[in-house]
């Protein structure tokens, strides 16, 4: 090579070398963009708002960096709707080409954003819905759930109500969608392994609150006891009427703790003594809840709620992949390894990933005493949802 010729290529090569340089600062120096998909009106607008404060509380705390990178958000206001789910989520991942999604409340937009993740191949974090499905038969190597399936609590529930509290019948009800009809199966199932009978289904479109019709049945049936799946605006309302209608105190009503989370202080004395499972609950008395409540209540002048945790929770595991992958997300084989190997410390005690990504973790019995779901005890430790039909392909 003459020396005009190795002059020119010595050039190319350092430009090329400036310009990976330039570009791996420029990606470092890129922020981390999370999309929001949450409920911010209807029913769920309250559970949506705790798990985007959640979120916002652990980037905080890093001093607003996860991972070392800086984050942000986009936000889109899914109304719950599953109709909506696609082109809502679509909104973030191709207008907005958020790095992830993380959303949401309801189980049936959940299984509508599961679908354009995979389609995208977008990581997906669900920092609340339990549609069984998206650890099940829609599982994938990039979605995460930081929450519960809705088997989880209600398997418990089943066994305490039948175990524990010696009932021999049971009622159910809920709204008629996917998180409602699975919460009913996962009790059913635990209920009826124990020697229990659920004698009658009782259900409601989601989300009406029109419940009279639905308790006069239940007085008449006169079950041992009442599992329901109700939660935010829909729970309020449900114990109240069933307080009014006489039942409490008759017939004793349990469901997943949702139906008692973030709820206590317009239920009142309605709620009084339920019991319900969960997997979070007051008194856990853990050095991380102490110190994320205490963050909490000063950041947002509120008390948080499993909501709340699984928010914070959601941003723990995006951190733990960020890290494996040193800060960069498109780094998806070693991020998705970082958050399936991660113990994520979080205030509900922690917890690790199944192989389906769902939280294998512990969910406790608890009774309302005043404004507080108190911890009453471990009604199944570590239990692990069976995610049934989840093949981990892509
Ligand atoms: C759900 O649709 O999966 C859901 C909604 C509210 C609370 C819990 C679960």
């Amino acid at each position: 090579m003459n020396t005009r010729r190795r002059s020119l290529t010595l050039l190319a090569a350092a430009a090329l070398a400036a310009t990976l340089s330039a570009g791996a600062h420029a990606q470092a120096n890129e922020k981390i963009k999370v999309g929001l998909m949450l409920p911010y009106t209807g029913t769920f607008a309250a559970l949506g708002t705790a798990i985007e404060n959640g979120f916002r509380l652990y980037v905080q705390e890093q001093g607003g960096k996860i991972g070392g990178r800086e984050i942000e958000f986009f936000k889109v206001d899914d109304e719950s709707d599953p109709a909506k789910g696609p082109e809502n989520a679509n909104k973030l991942v191709k207008r907005d080409q958020v790095d992830v999604l993380v959303g949401t409340v309801h189980s049936g937009v959940a299984m509508a954003m599961a679908k354009v993740a995979k389609d995208t191949n977008t990581l997906l974090i669900v920092p609340n819905a339990g549609a069984d499905a998206v650890t099940g038969p829609l599982c994938a190597p990039n979605i995460f759930r930081s929450s519960f399936s809705n088997w989880q609590p209600a398997y418990a529930m089943g066994l305490v109500a039948a175990e524990q509290q010696k009932h021999k019948t049971a009622v159910t009800l809920t709204w008629k969608y996917a998180a409602g009809d699975e919460s009913v199966r996962g009790f059913k199932e635990g209920f009826e392994s124990k020697g229990g009978k659920v004698v009658r289904e009782l259900n409601l479109p989601f989300p009406n609150v029109e419940f009279q019709s639905l308790l006069t049945e239940i007085a008449a049936l006169k079950p041992d006891a009442v599992y329901v799946f109700f939660a935010g605006g829909g729970a309020v309302k449900f114990v109240k009427d069933y307080a009014a209608a006489g039942l409490k105190g008759r017939i004793p009503l349990y469901g997943a703790g949702f139906l008692t989370d973030g709820t206590l202080e317009a239920q009142g004395a309605a709620a009084e003594g339920l019991l319900t499972t969960l997997h979070y609950a007051d008194g856990l008395n853990n050095a991380k809840d102490k110190t994320f409540r205490l963050n909490y209540a000063k950041t947002y002048k509120l008390q948080p709620d499993v909501y709340a945790v699984q928010g914070y929770d959601a941003a723990q595991m995006l951190a733990a992949g960020l890290q494996a992958a040193g800060g960069d997300i498109k780094k998806r084989d070693a991020v998705v390894k970082g958050m399936e190997q991660a113990r994520i410390d979080s205030p509900r005690g922690s917890f690790t990933m199944s192989k389906a990504h769902n939280p294998v973790q512990d969910i406790y019995l608890r009774k309302v005493e005043g404004k507080e779901n108190r911890v009453v005890s471990v009604a199944a430790k570590n239990l692990a949802d069976p995610a049934r039909g989840c093949r981990m392909t892509q």
